[in-house]
């Protein structure tokens, strides 16, 4: 397998292996949790007290988890258009270095964001974490055609099924967890509480998405020896039907400048 194979199958390979095992850790305690709170006195004693600071210890890290994945889904086709694919580095080195302060400022505001304890200083962490993810998957670049491609696949022609999306969605509640956490437990009303409940329950079903959307994208990725002949054939089926079926990173062929 070829390095170019290698890197396009990090990102896929972390998420299998790392983040959903972590998420499964982090739904177990989530229950134990909650079975714990409504549990009558008398059987309250057979959970454990310690489950709540261990639903939030591993949920702290499933949080920089899921921003990191995301994070590396995005950095993988950056890197692949413009420091591997020849040809495309002189028109876009600005952009480059530009891009690399993106994910700079985004990582320090998610470490900022594990600090800050007031409110004000946790919204405009959390604000400038989200901004960071969603303006580097809104990044171009110059191709040799001159013409302005996105950096990242969005799969706008199909938002409704399209990884990024899931996966920006995913990541923001993932952010509104920790931006949250000293309401959860100030709040006697247990309004913070139910409202995470139901956002992170909303977050479980676009985690199941990012197995779906990403195991299809994998699908669609062709091996590096097999991307010629790929990229023919899709060529041939926009020549002679409605180009329904694209290619990821393929730009469709009535794309104009918007890939
Ligand atoms: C898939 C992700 C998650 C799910 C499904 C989930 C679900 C839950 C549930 C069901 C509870 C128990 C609520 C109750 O008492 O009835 C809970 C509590 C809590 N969650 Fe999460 N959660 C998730 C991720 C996170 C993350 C990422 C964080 C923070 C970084 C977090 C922080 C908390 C905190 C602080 C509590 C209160 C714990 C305690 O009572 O000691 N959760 N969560
Ligand atoms: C929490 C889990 C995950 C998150 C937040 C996430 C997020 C992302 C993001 C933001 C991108 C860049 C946009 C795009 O190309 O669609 C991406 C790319 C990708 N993801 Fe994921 N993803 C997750 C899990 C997975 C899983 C489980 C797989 C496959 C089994 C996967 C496969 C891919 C592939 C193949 C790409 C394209 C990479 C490339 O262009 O080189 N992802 N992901």
């Amino acid at each position: 397998m070829s390095a170019v194979d290698l890197a396009t199958i990090l990102h896929p390979a972390i998420a299998v292996f790392y983040v959903f095992p972590l998420i499964g850790v982090v739904v177990y305690f989530a229950w134990q949790t909650r079975q714990r709170r409504l549990q009558d006195k008398e059987n309250k004693g057979k959970i454990s007290p310690t489950v709540g600071p261990q639903h939030l210890q591993v949920g702290k890290w499933l949080s920089a988890s899921v921003v990191g994945i995301a994070l590396l889904g995005m950095a993988q086709p950056i890197v692949k258009k413009l420091l591997i694919e020849p040809g495309n580095w002189d028109a876009n080195a600005g952009r480059f270095v530009l891009i690399v302060l993106y994910f700079i400022v985004t990582i320090a505001s998610l470490v900022l964001l594990y600090r800050a304890r007031s409110l004000p200083w946790r919204a405009v962490f959390a604000t400038l974490t989200g901004m960071g993810l969603i303006i580097i998957g809104f990044q171009k670049f110059q191709a040799g055609d001159g013409n302005l491609y996105d950096l990242v696949f969005r799969r706008d022609f199909e938002w409704q099924i399209s990884h990024y999306y899931y996966g920006m969605v995913a990541a923001f509640l993932m952010i509104f967890s920790l931006a949250i956490v000293p309401d959860i437990y100030r709040d006697r009303s247990l309004t913070w509480r139910k409202v995470h409940i139901v956002l992170n329950c909303l977050a479980l079903l676009f985690f199941i998405g990012q197995g779906v959307t990403g195991a299809r994208d994998l699908l669609e990725i062709p091996l590096s020896w097999q991307k010629p002949a790929i990229e023919q054939l899709y060529i041939n089926n926009c020549q002679t039907q409605p180009c329904e079926v694209r290619p990821v990173e393929q730009p469709p062929a009535d794309a104009g400048q918007s890939q």
